[in-house]
């Protein structure tokens, strides 16, 4: 019998539980803050940044929003960071990308404070991660490792093949799994549009990560029984619905159930668990910055 890993609840437990460290943290004057910078019209941006905002109303942190005119210069950007930097009601920034084309989107990583690194992508906390000592996770490469905890499935001495090798997920994902560090310990093939065989190693895999955004590339043909299959894609398609489209994930959930022992769907599998780790970055955020110890789920 296969085991539906639902995300939906695994991440609605995380947030009750650091409903607990923000109330630590009240209780020493401190609201945790996250700023969402949007300089975009692509609605699909605009709906990511709206449910973040709506996130953190719901869990009691500070939500302050910044919309920048995707025309203008990219000097706003920058300046608009170097002001979150040195506001101190807000612990975490998120630029939510991607910025437009006249934008240095490595400068933006770079620009925004290190300790304020909600998403976890600038350069020092990513090489704080693949030293071995993370100080913010990136939060869909974390969503994952507490999924596969949930589910009862330690990495340690399994074989993880992740499809897709993007610095947001398959790299920073490797990086985590590959760690000698309880959720970690597992040996990782990162696979990629270059790679030779993809079968081939899926089939040999533990588990198999898929985080290539190209819909139902992997099938159960693939995949070999007993496989855990988390499904990172997210892939809109035509669909006779009355959106005139519907989700699917980078994984073909029918075919995949059949062989594996346990899977995430699409939607409702890692999509909430990113939501649930970007607050508890912005709360690990706060209790650095303010030096408090907090408990964190
Ligand atoms: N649920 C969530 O919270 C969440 C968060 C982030 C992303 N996503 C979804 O996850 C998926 C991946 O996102 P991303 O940002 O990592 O994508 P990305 O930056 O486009 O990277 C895709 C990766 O997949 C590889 N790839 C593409 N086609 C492939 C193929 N046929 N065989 C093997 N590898 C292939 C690419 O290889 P190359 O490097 O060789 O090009 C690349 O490394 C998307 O569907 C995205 O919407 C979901």
């Amino acid at each position: 019998m296969v085991d539906i890993i639902y995300g939906k609840a695994v991440a609605e437990r995380i947030r009750a539980d650091l409903g607990g460290s923000i109330d630590t943290l009240k209780e020493e004057g401190v609201t945790p803050g996250l700023a969402t910078v949007l300089m975009s019209d692509d609605p699909a941006s605009e709906t990511y940044v709206s449910m973040k905002q709506r996130d953190c109303e719901e869990v009691g942190i500070e939500s302050i929003h910044v919309e920048i005119d995707p025309d203008a210069p990219a000097s706003e950007l920058y300046d608009t960071i170097d002001e979150l930097n040195d506001d101190h009601e807000v612990h975490g920034i998120l630029v939510q990308m991607p910025v437009p084309e006249h934008v240095d989107s490595r400068r933006v990583l770079r620009a925004i404070d290190p300790t304020k690194d909600a998403d976890g992508f600038h350069p020092e906390n990513v090489g704080m991660l693949v030293a071995g000592h993370p100080r913010f996770k990136p939060c869909t490469p974390h969503g994952v490792q507490k999924l596969l905890d949930s589910a009862n499935v330690d990495p340690e001495g399994k074989d993880v093949v992740i499809v897709g090798r993007s610095n947001i997920v398959g790299k920073p994902l490797a990086n985590l799994l590959v760690q000698k560090a309880d959720g970690g310990n597992a040996t990782v093939t990162v696979c990629h549009s270059r790679t030779a065989d993809l079968a081939a190693k899926t089939r040999n895999a533990d588990v198999v990560v898929a985080a290539c955004g190209v819909p139902e590339l992997v099938d159960g043909s693939m995949l070999s029984d007993g496989v855990t299959v988390i499904d990172v894609g997210v892939n809109r398609v035509d669909a006779d619905t009355d959106k005139g489209y519907e989700l699917v994930g980078d994984v073909e959930f029918e075919s995949a159930k059949e062989k594996a022992s346990a899977i995430t769907p699409v939607p409702g599998g890692v999509g909430p668990m990113t939501r649930a780790m970007l607050l508890y970055n912005t709360v690990k955020a706060a209790g650095i910055q303010e030096e408090i110890e907090v408990e964190l789920p």
